[in-house]
């Protein structure tokens, strides 16, 4: 491999700076610049970690000749908006998710980028957890057989976070649950119906006229006779955190783990040549890292009990997302140096999100039919 450096810069840095220390370590980055508005804060990261270039503008980022990459870790009003000046201004382009929040952002994001020819990523890191690459090496080895069904959830309690998030319509942060159903068959999505079901406190409702407790969608695919479901709840739903998906095949299922540090489950089907009673059917299984498929300076990042111990962070966020990090950024770079696609590219980021998105306005209506648009 040549020595090529993608020079990246960060923008947001609550979450966001869970990233420098892994682009400061991978062979092909060189962690540029930082951004955050308020320039105390910009300045703690910056010094900690030992990054000389600051910015409070996004704007003067952008004009900076110097940045080839852009790393987007703002609040969500803020990922598609940010993800389109960045393309146009000839940048590659890493977003957090979701990518955006209306259908008509994520049209622009995908005509922005076939505008500028450089990468579109949206940083999804369930699909680069080891759960969802354990199951996801099974299906390829045909181990699951055919699929018939999926199954994602994503429940949080979000009382007391940032203000942006108070009543925030639970389906419009659902890639968490939609992707590994999409990506596990390489499919995308083709119409949704969602239900909305409960109700939130009365003072979360106004700000985004949304009072559902739960919204629980079911989603066909296109090309395919598969369809998934799934479920998100925000406030007022009593629920250890679970960022969970489930996939139902004709030899073999996979099952989530129902309390967190258990192990999760594989079923196996009992058939005539190969009988199973009921108790042999449900495996616990042990879920392997994934490590080994990164480059080494960065392998010990899917553990994050290393990266607190070594860069001193007080918590990750997610316990660092099932060791997803390191591999979001690999993936990334490497896009950006054109050895291979961006996992998930523009169109897929964009579908993954607008399941979310066309979930929400069939809630709100009753549960009418969505049919997504294709760009
Ligand atoms: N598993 C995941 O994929 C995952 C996990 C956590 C957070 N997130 C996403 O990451 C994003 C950030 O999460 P967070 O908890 O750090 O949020 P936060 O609100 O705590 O932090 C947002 C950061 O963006 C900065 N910011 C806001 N506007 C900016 C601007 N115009 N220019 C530069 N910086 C700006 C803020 O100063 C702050 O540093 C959210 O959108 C969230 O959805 C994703």
């Amino acid at each position: 491999m040549s020595e090529k450096k993608i020079r990246v810069a960060i923008v947001g840095l609550g979450f966001g700076a869970e990233f420098i220390p892994i682009y400061q370590q991978h062979p092909h980055a060189e962690m540029y610049a930082v951004c955050r508005r308020n320039p105390a804060e910009l300045n703690a990261v910056a010094d900690r970690f030992g990054i000389a270039k600051r910015y409070t503008s996004y704007e003067e980022l952008l004009a900076d000749p110097n940045v080839d990459a852009v790393h987007i870790n703002s609040p969500i009003a803020d990922h598609a908006p940010q993800s389109i000046a960045a393309l146009k201004a000839g940048k590659h382009v890493a977003s957090t998710v979701p990518a955006a929040t209306t259908m008509d952002e994520c049209r622009q994001l995908v005509e922005a980028q076939r505008k500028s020819g450089t990468v579109y990523m949206m940083m999804e890191t369930v699909v680069y957890s080891r759960e969802y690459l354990f199951v996801k090496e099974l299906y390829d080895k045909g181990e699951l057989g055919r699929i018939q069904f999926m199954r994602g959830s994503h429940q949080q309690d979000m009382e007391g976070w940032p203000g942006y998030w108070e009543g925030f319509p639970p389906m419009h942060y659902a890639t968490h649950c939609v992707s590994p159903c999409l990506a596990l068959v390489d499919k995308l999505a083709h119409a949704v119906v969602c239900h909305g079901s409960g109700r939130i406190a009365e003072h979360l409702i106004p700000k985004y006229g949304s009072p559902f407790a739960i919204e629980t969608a079911t989603f066909t695919l296109r090309d395919s006779d598969v369809c998934a479901e799934v479920t998100r709840s925000l406030f007022n739903t009593a629920r250890q955190y679970r960022e969970s998906f489930d996939a139902y095949g004709d030899l073999k299922s996979f099952e989530w783990q129902q309390v967190e540090g258990e192990p999760p489950v594989i079923h196996t089907r009992s058939t005539p040549a190969h009988q199973l009673t009921e108790a042999k059917i449900p495996q616990r299984v042990g879920v392997p890292d994934y490590a080994h498929r990164l480059p080494a300076p960065i392998q010990r990042f899917t553990q994050p009990a290393a990266i607190q111990d070594a860069e001193h962070l007080s918590f990750l966020q997610g316990g660092g997302h099932g060791g997803s990090h390191p591999h979001l950024v690999h993936n990334f770079l490497m896009a950006c140096l054109g050895r291979q696609a961006a996992m998930p590219d523009v169109e897929t980021s964009v579908n993954w999100t607008m399941v979310g998105i066309a979930a929400h306005q069939s809630a709100l209506h009753g549960g009418e039919k969505i049919v997504l648009p294709a760009f």
